[in-house]
């Protein structure tokens, strides 16, 4: 590598100098040694010492993902993979398109580089089963699906490939948590990891009942217990809600309901459960409120109860028409 020979105290003036000119090789490190400064540079510049040293090459680091995949992939197609990025903790999961399924190691590469996570996995099925979660194929990084998301000052550990956690509920968990009183006592139908009883602990002075069917998501929340400073109390139950609920010897102010495909199987069991103007944050997936609204109503009122609608909102969006729709009902004895 040609380089133009001078003593350190010149190093920095000598380097402005041939920048300016357009002289310097930016492609290679500047190299000191000996009292001497060498800098690469594309031809024999007149004035100065010229001599051959190996000098170590820039590492280029693509600024965007749109710069790493511009030569395999359209804008459009660019656009649509990065709008499906999640990022849990130090993990970004995929979601690739069928007809860009070939170029897959290419994408994965490039979210690496692009993220600078620990690993990129791609969505292989849609979520699923009883415990809510999808097959996940390792794409690039270091294949280890654990991984601590912060979110709102919480720390959530969980494993991506055992448990349901969505990034995108996040507004939503602040929200409930912004409506919750010190002094509540709170029942999480299906809590996963736990990022509402967390939050919400984190923040009130509550007592939470957490239930989960799924052992992994227990393990993960009473570790989310641990280590995240609570004001209130979180307690974690395993096992089916329906048959946990049984053991409890009192109602609670909120019962929150997040399993948006089956919730309202278990209307029965939060009608049992709410108290005399406890709150039931309720959510189903649909193409509107009305279907939820009335699910609730009935359930409340086949146990002598009215429901008042406090709040509806669209969570997010899950097929085209389709909602995770959020109603809020009051609860009270009818009088
Ligand atoms: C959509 S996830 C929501 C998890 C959590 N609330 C969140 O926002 O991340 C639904 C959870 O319900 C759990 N689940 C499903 N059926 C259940 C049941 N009968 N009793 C208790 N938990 C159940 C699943 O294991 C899953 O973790």
């Amino acid at each position: 590598m040609k380089c133009v020979k001078v003593p350190l105290k010149q190093l920095n003036d000598t380097r402005l100098k041939l920048m300016e000119d357009g002289l310097m090789n930016m492609d290679y490190r500047i190299k000191a040694e000996d009292e001497f400064g060498y800098i690469p540079v594309n031809e024999n510049v007149e004035g100065y010492e010229i001599v051959c040293m190996h000098l170590e090459a820039m590492k280029k680091v693509p600024h965007n993902f749109s710069e790493i995949l511009k030569d395999e992939l359209t804008e459009d197609e660019i656009e649509n993979l990065r709008t499906s990025f999640d990022t849990i903790g130090d993990i970004v999961i995929l979601e690739i398109p069928d007809d860009l399924v070939s170029k897959k190691q290419i994408i994965g590469d490039a979210a690496l580089k692009f993220t600078k996570k620990q690993a990129i996995y791609m969505k292989k099925s849609a979520i699923k089963g009883t415990i809510r979660i999808r097959d996940l194929e390792f794409l690039a990084g270091t294949d280890d699906s654990v991984t601590i998301h912060k979110e709102h000052g919480v720390r959530l550990k969980l494993d991506v490939r055992q448990v349901y956690f969505s990034p995108r509920l996040a507004t939503e968990r602040l929200r409930v948590n912004d409506s919750v009183c010190d002094g509540e006592r709170i029942l999480d139908m299906f809590c996963g990891i736990g990022p509402f009883p967390v939050l919400i602990a984190k923040n009130h002075d509550v007592d939470i009942a957490a239930v989960d069917i799924n052992e992994d998501a227990i393990k993960y929340l009473n570790e989310n217990i641990r280590i995240n400073k609570l004001k209130g109390n979180v307690k974690a139950y395993c096992g089916d809600v329906r048959e946990v609920s049984k053991s409890f010897n009192h109602k609670f102010d909120r019962i929150i309901m997040n399993l948006p495909g089956l919730a309202y199987t278990f209307l029965d069991v939060a009608a049992d459960l709410i108290e005399d103007g406890g709150t039931i944050n309720y959510y189903e997936f649909s193409d509107s409120y009305e279907q939820g609204i009335k699910r609730l109503t009935d359930a409340v009122e086949s146990r002598g109860m009215e429901v008042e609608i406090i709040n509806t909102r669209k969570v997010k969006s899950t097929s085209p028409g389709e909602w995770h729709v959020a109603i809020d009902g009051k609860v009270h004895m009818k009088k």
